[in-house]
Formats: structure tokens, C-alpha cells, sequence
């Protein structure tokens, strides 16, 4: 059979600027900030660092390593390393939980547009922080509003993805991302500027260790596998694109740095105005929705053209974050059809947008007219969510570094991060990171996960 000619990414910025936009997303802005306001500030976020450096940053270059050395999507990537075994499956399970994600994922990135229209129309005002949560409840209770703009969302992300790597996902990255950054940075220093501000800065660097627990921990690695794209093969799949001369460490080390950083700077653009407005830190998911349009509207009353632009360039940061790991989402399950079916890139995502698209309007419902339907106890975005972040998304990045460490020849291993022995710092790493995936990544994983099921 002929070889199907793949794209790949131009060079290591533009890789690194993809696999930032899939890093960099609704997991930096929208959860990060909560879970630093919920598990105790600072201390969270050094934790945090830690996993992301000692656990998370192993599972992607495991990844990597599959995805560069075979040229293939996760299912096939898995299968031409460990033919007629049982491996495969792992790339097709990546494929199911890419597209359950994908699908509440884009009922959230459908709020942030609709919050994004609304402060470029409307306006977000809220008199105070109960009219701004019954703004954000009738919204997402209600049953067309948020259909819709899950279903532009979802579009977009299915028109990106159709374009190709090259002219889809490498382009729209490449503009967005330095956007992001700016928009993000304006936010953080107009939020630190605001009279109080500084008690919120203080939260996020003084550590209060007394909230720290397991849960703590637990939460802490979920977040960084969350907010790297771990366990669910958008790290294999895109460095499948990655030319074969590039280097693993410093792409994934980038790509790592940036998405911490990016979470830490979201953090500073949220905190500190919590803070500013005299409000609780711990307001949970609807931090960004109800929380921020009433703080905005609050300044609003003093500079109502500041307040308006600073707004709308929040929802707009949180909204090009969002779709841009959406798109690695999306990508994951088009390359597979692609790969597995032959099918045209059009027709695998016109088969996965529907998909995605009905799961979704569940998802949406589940707020409103479904929230009494309950799967295992949640609703069925609530299951969706926990489905994949806990146990998928773990379990996931578990088996790649078990793939890795266990199944892999060591010697390939070596060889692809160390560009056949080229690369002098990946050599001089590479006893340390095997180490780190064959035992240290695997053990702490299944540690904390156990932990955190039976307490
Ligand atoms: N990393 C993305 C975020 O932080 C979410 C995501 C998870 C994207 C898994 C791809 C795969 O929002």
C-alpha cells in the first residue's frame, strides 16, 4: 500500500508553538486559577511544579518518543512497536477519551465565545455576585444559548483541523499564541495594579502547608497531566509531526515551561483582583464566569471603558486558549480515521464533529433541563469531566510510561531522545529520565491514584 504523505511542523518553534496551544487552555485559565483558590494558594502551586517536573515531564516525552520514532497515530504508533500485542488498544483508548474531553470541553470553550459576544455587545455588568452567578446559571441552564455557541466552537475547531497540520493547526497557532501571552500579561499587570490587589499576590506567593494533604497532591498531578495534554495521546500524535532532527528535550522542556508559566501569569491575572474585589478564593469553577464579569463590572463603575476592554480581552484570551486545544483534541481523533480508514480529512471530521457535537449538547443539557439524569451519582458533563481527568487521563499516562520503560528496548529509547546519540545533554540526561520513566513516574502514579480512590 502507498505511504500517505504526511505534513510536518516547519521547525521547533512552530512545534513548540502547537504544542503550547494545546497545553495552554482552559486547564491554565479557567481551572488552574480555581484550584490554586481551593487547595491552598502558593503551596498548590509549588507542589504542582513539582509533579509537572518529576512526573508529568517524563510522560511527555514518552509520548514523544512513540510518536516521532514511528510517524504513525497513537493506535498504529503502539502496534508497529508491539505488533500483534494488546498495546494498540491503549492508542485507540487515547482516541475515546480525546473525544469525550472534547466534547464537555467544548461546551466550556462555547461559554467563553458567548461571554466574549456578550462583552463585545451587551457587556458583562453584574451589580453584584449574585447577578453575576444568575447570569452565568441562566446561561448554561438554559437549553439553545449555549448549543449554539458549542456548536461554533466545535466548528471552528473541525475547520482548523481539516486545513492540515501545516496550514491548519501550525498557522493558527503561530498568531495566537504571542496574542495569548500579550493579552494575559495586560490582564495580570492591570489585575496586580488594582488598590488591594496585593493580598491576592501575597496568596499565591506565601505557601499556607497546613491545607496541604494527599488530595492536595492528587489534585496537584491531575492538574499538570490535565494541563500538558498527558495520557491521552495529543503529545504522541503531534510529535509525530516533529522532524526527525528536532530535539525531544528541548521541545518538551518549552513547551512545559511555557504551559507553568502561562497557568502561574493566569493565576496573577486572576488572584489578585479576587482579592482586590474582597471576595473568597475558593468560588470553584465559576471563578472565571461569575467571579471576574462582577469584578470587571465593579472597576466598571469607576472606568467603564477600561473595564470594558480588559473584560473582553479576558474572555477572548480564555476562548483562542481553549480552541487551540481543542483543535489537539479534534486532531487526534481525524489523524486516526485518517490513518485507520483512509478517509479524507474532511470526511473524518465531519464524522468526529457530529460525534462530538451530540455528546456535547448532553453535556450542555446537563446543566438545565438534564441535570437530573445521573450517571454513577454526577450529571453527564460532571461524569464526563471525571471520567476522563481521573482515571483516563492517569491511567493513561501510566501506560505509555510503562510502554516506555517496560516494553520499549532501552537502546531505542536512547536513540530517539538522543537523536541517535547526536544530542550531548539528552545523552548526559538520558540514565536520570529512563530512570524517572521505568520506576519513578509509574510507582508515584499508582500511588497517587490508589490514594486518592480509597480516601
Ligand atoms: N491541556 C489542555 C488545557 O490545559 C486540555 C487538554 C487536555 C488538551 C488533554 C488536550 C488533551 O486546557
Amino acid at each position: 500500500m502507498a505511504a500517505v504523505k504526511r505534513d510536518n511542523f516547519g521547525s521547533r518553534l512552530t512545534f513548540i508553538f502547537a504544542m503550547a496551544g494545546s497545553a495552554i487552555g482552559l486547564g491554565n485559565i479557567w481551572r488552574f486559577p480555581f484550584m490554586v483558590g481551593e487547595y491552598g494558594g502558593a503551596a498548590f502551586i509549588i507542589i504542582y511544579i513539582l509533579c509537572s517536573a518529576i512526573l508529568a515531564l517524563p510522560v511527555f516525552f514518552c509520548e514523544s518518543i512513540i510518536g516521532r520514532r514511528t510517524a504513525k497515530s497513537s493506535y498504529f504508533a503502539l502496534e508497529s512497536i508491539a505488533p500483534d500485542s494488546k498495546w494498540k488498544y491503549l492508542g485507540l483508548i487515547s482516541v475515546i477519551t480525546c473525544f469525550i474531553i472534547d466534547s464537555y470541553y467544548s461546551v466550556v470553550g462555547g461559554w467563553s465565545l458567548d461571554y466574549l459576544v456578550r462583552s463585545c455587545s451587551v457587556g458583562l455588568d453584574a451589580p453584584s455576585c449574585e447577578a453575576a452567578s444568575s447570569v452565568f446559571g441562566g446561561m448554561a441552564s438554559s437549553v439553545w444559548e449555549p448549543i449554539l455557541f458549542h456548536t461554533l466552537f466545535i466548528g471552528a475547531s473541525a475547520l482548523i483541523v481539516i486545513g492540515g497540520v501545516k496550514k491548519g493547526i501550525e498557522k493558527f497557532s503561530k498568531v495566537t499564541m504571542p496574542i495569548l501571552l500579550v493579552l494575559i500579561v495586560t490582564i495580570a499587570v492591570y489585575s496586580i495594579s488594582l488598590p488591594g490587589a496585593m493580598a491576592g499576590v501575597e496568596y499565591l506567593v506565601k505557601p499556607d502547608w497546613s491545607k496541604v494533604n494527599t488530595e492536595t497532591i492528587a489534585y496537584a498531578l491531575g492538574q499538570a497531566f490535565f494541563s500538558l495534554s498527558l495520557g491521552v495521546g495529543c503529545v504522541l500524535v503531534y510529535s509525530s509531526f516533529m522532524k526527525k532532527d528536532e530535539n525531544i528535550l528541548a521541545a518538551g522542556g518549552w513547551t512545559a515551561v511555557f504551559d507553568t508559566m502561562f497557568a502561574i501569569i493566569a493565576g496573577f491575572a486572576v488572584m489578585p483582583a479576587v482579592f482586590s474585589a474582597g471576595l473568597e478564593p475558593g468560588a470553584g469553577p465559576a471563578l472565571v464566569f461569575e467571579t471576574i464579569p462582577y469584578i470587571f463590572s465593579q472597576i466598571g463603575l469607576k472606568a467603564p471603558v477600561v473595564s470594558r476592554i480588559i473584560t473582553i480581552l479576558f474572555f477572548l484570551a480564555i476562548f483562542m486558549a481553549a480552541l487551540t486545544s481543542a483543535v489537539s483534541l479534534f486532531e487526534v481523533c481525524v489523524e486516526h480515521l485518517v490513518e485507520h480508514r483512509k478517509f479524507s480529512r474532511k470526511k473524518a471530521a465531519a464524522i468526529f464533529f457530529s460525534g462530538c457535537w451530540t455528546l456535547g449538547i448532553l453535556c450542555s443539557l446537563s446543566f438545565g433541563v438534564m441535570s437530573d439524569v445521573k450517571l454513577f451519582g454526577d450529571t453527564i458533563f460532571d461524569f464526563c469531566d471525571s471520567l476522563s481527568s481521573n482515571y483516563l487521563m492517569t491511567l493513561g499516562a501510566l501506560a505509555y510510561t510503562v510502554f516506555v520503560g517496560w516494553r520499549m528496548k532501552k537502546a531505542d529509547v536512547r536513540d530517539e531522545f538522543t537523536n541517535s546519540g547526536s544530542l550531548t545533554a539528552n545523552n548526559k540526561i538520558f540514565g536520570v529520565l529512563y530512570f524517572a520513566i521505568k520506576w519513578l513516574a509509574p510507582v508515584f502514579i499508582v500511588i497517587i491514584f490508589l490514594t486518592n480512590l480509597f480516601l
